[in-house]
């Protein structure tokens, strides 16, 4: 079974975002699980913990998680045209301590949404910015940019749109394709 952990960009409880992913997730083929990394429990990253060796279980836990991970996929809001500090929480905490970067070499991608049309373009690439640097491979193409999200749910929270649909299924696609390269 290959494992892709999939790291939501926002807390609250009716999170587009969120939603999106759980739409998502439901495209990997046979064979994939898609699992959901809890990144809400982690206190913001303070380099003492590791320095003086009092990590809080939370962020153990969490980097467990991603070790375990044969790939991670990334559903994101933008914050102030970047990526939401608990993601970059999240990602700092999995950098460290130094030399123990557990993302290093796990192949990425990137969706980012909004209910505007820039569909968080600053925050995909912001993240982008801090994945090349963690040394994960991220998918180029094709980009995941959802913008008008609100229009985009029915009552079930279920994409309604086709379209929308097949081209998440295409990014999904190609992302199997890249974590395949990977394991290969
Ligand atoms: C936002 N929002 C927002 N939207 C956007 O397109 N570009 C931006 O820079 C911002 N900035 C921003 C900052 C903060 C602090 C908040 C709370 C919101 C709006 C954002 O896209 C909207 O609230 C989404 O619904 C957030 O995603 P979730 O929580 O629905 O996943």
């Amino acid at each position: 079974m290959t494992k892709v952990g999939i790291l939501v960009g926002s807390l609250r409880k009716e999170s587009f975002s969120k939603k999106l992913s759980i739409n998502v997730a439901s495209l990997f083929p046979e064979g994939y699980d898609a699992e959901f990394i809890e990144i809400g429990n982690l206190v913001i990253y303070n380099q003492d913990f590791d320095d003086e060796h009092n990590v809080p279980s939370e962020y153990t836990t969490f980097r467990n998680n991603i070790k375990g991970m044969d790939a991670v996929l990334f559903v994101t809001p933008e914050y102030n045209r970047s990526v939401p500090a608990v993601l970059k929480n999240a990602l700092d905490v999995g950098s460290r301590p130094y030399g123990a970067n557990v993302w290093n070499g796990k192949p990425a991608a990137i969706i980012s949404q909004s209910p505007g049309n820039l569909s968080g373009f600053g925050a995909n690439h912001h993240l982008r910015q801090s994945l090349v640097f963690l040394n994960m491979p991220i998918l180029q193409q094709p980009e995941a940019y959802i913008g008008g999200m609100a229009d985009l749910l029915d009552e079930n929270d279920k994409i309604k749109n086709d379209g929308t649909v097949k081209f998440l299924q295409s990014f999904v696609d190609a992302f199997v394709d890249l974590i395949e390269k990977h394991q290969a």
